[in-house]
């Protein structure tokens, strides 16, 4: 076995192979602040304000990252979260200022509630319940704000029974046919995305989120959650978190064979790169990771350290 791992020529038999163009790099814009706010919890990595937002795709592009996901924080929150949807919010603006510089970078959205509702979660409550079906125009409704202001891809994330069917619906009735959807079908309630509600100001102000994210007990219904998101209309099917879960996209892209994105989370970036401040690792650990996510069945990573990936040899 050892004749294939010499130094000159390991590359020629490699079976995994990452490269740029399985990157997408989320972006947080603040509507909030004038210069990039550095987010404590997860250290390189900062909110760009709205006017900073072109300079961001900019840089990225510059190493040959085309694809971003855009998450909001806004300046206006209230019970239902109708700043998801203002044609003025703080994504669509960012939306049409990037779309209005670049034609061919790949605009993907979040879409939920919880970085706009004054109570943080991702649909709408009443009697500190969070609603379902009341929940789902208003999921249609974001989509169709986000692909008229120029995105590509929306990418709800609520997990509500039912998003992505009208979602698709929704968009198709305004005419976006075109609009891919990529579902965050197999979302699990994790405990790795506690800096991300730092750096998206999501945090709930009540219970948790595990009576609509998934227990991380469970695979198989994660395949009943992207078989069911498949029959609503979802063109890419997204697992999340990645690492924890390499064992969840495994069996989704043996089952489904679909496009299948994974999604590398803020907790899992703040992990390693605390151990690589620390210098008890170093920097290839990423690359390692990366790469395993994608030998596991990653089409499409989406990654915080894109930028940094994409600058190591
Ligand atoms: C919004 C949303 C969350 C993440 C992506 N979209 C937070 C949550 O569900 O609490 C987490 C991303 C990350 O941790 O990097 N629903």
């Amino acid at each position: 076995m050892r004749r294939l791992r010499k130094q000159n020529l390991r590359f020629l038999i490699r079976e995994t192979k990452l490269s740029v163009d399985d990157l997408i790099v989320p972006i947080f814009v603040d509507e909030n602040i004038k210069k990039p706010l550095e987010i404590s919890s997860m250290p390189d990595y900062f909110r760009v304000p709205l006017d900073g937002v072109v300079k961001e795709v900019e840089t990225c592009l510059e190493k040959n990252l085309k694809a971003f996901i855009l998450f909001g924080i806004p300046a206006y929150k209230d019970e239902i979260g109708t700043s998801a949807y203002d044609k003025n919010g703080v994504i669509q603006k960012a939306l049409r200022n990037i779309r209005s510089e670049f034609d061919d970078v790949v605009l993907i959205t979040d879409v939920c509630l919880c970085e706009y509702t004054t109570h943080g979660h991702c649909g709408v409550v009443k009697d500190n319940l969070i609603l379902n079906d009341e929940t789902l125009p208003l999921l249609a409704k974001i989509a169709i704000s986000h692909a008229e202001a120029g995105a590509d891809i929306v990418a709800p994330s609520a997990m509500m029974d039912g998003m992505v069917k009208a979602i698709r619906e929704g968009l198709d009735r305004e005419g976006y046919q075109d609009v891919v959807i990529m579902s965050y079908a197999a979302k699990y309630a994790s405990n790795f995305y506690s800096p991300f509600r730092e750096a998206a100001e999501s945090g709930f102000k009540f219970g948790d989120r595990k009576g609509y994210q998934m227990d991380f007990h469970n695979a198989n219904e994660a395949l009943r959650e992207v078989e069911l998101d498949i029959k609503e209309g979802a063109d890419i099917v997204m697992v999340k978190p990645a690492l924890a879960y390499l064992d969840v996209v495994y069996r989704i892209k043996q089952q489904f064979k679909m496009p299948t994105a994974a999604y590398n989370v803020s907790g899992e970036y703040s992990m390693v790169k605390a151990a690589i401040k620390l210098g008890w690792l170093n920097e290839e650990v990423i690359y390692e990771i990366l790469t395993a996510i994608k030998r596991a069945g990653a089409d499409l990573i989406i990654t915080y350290h894109a930028k940094e990936i994409a600058d190591l040899p």
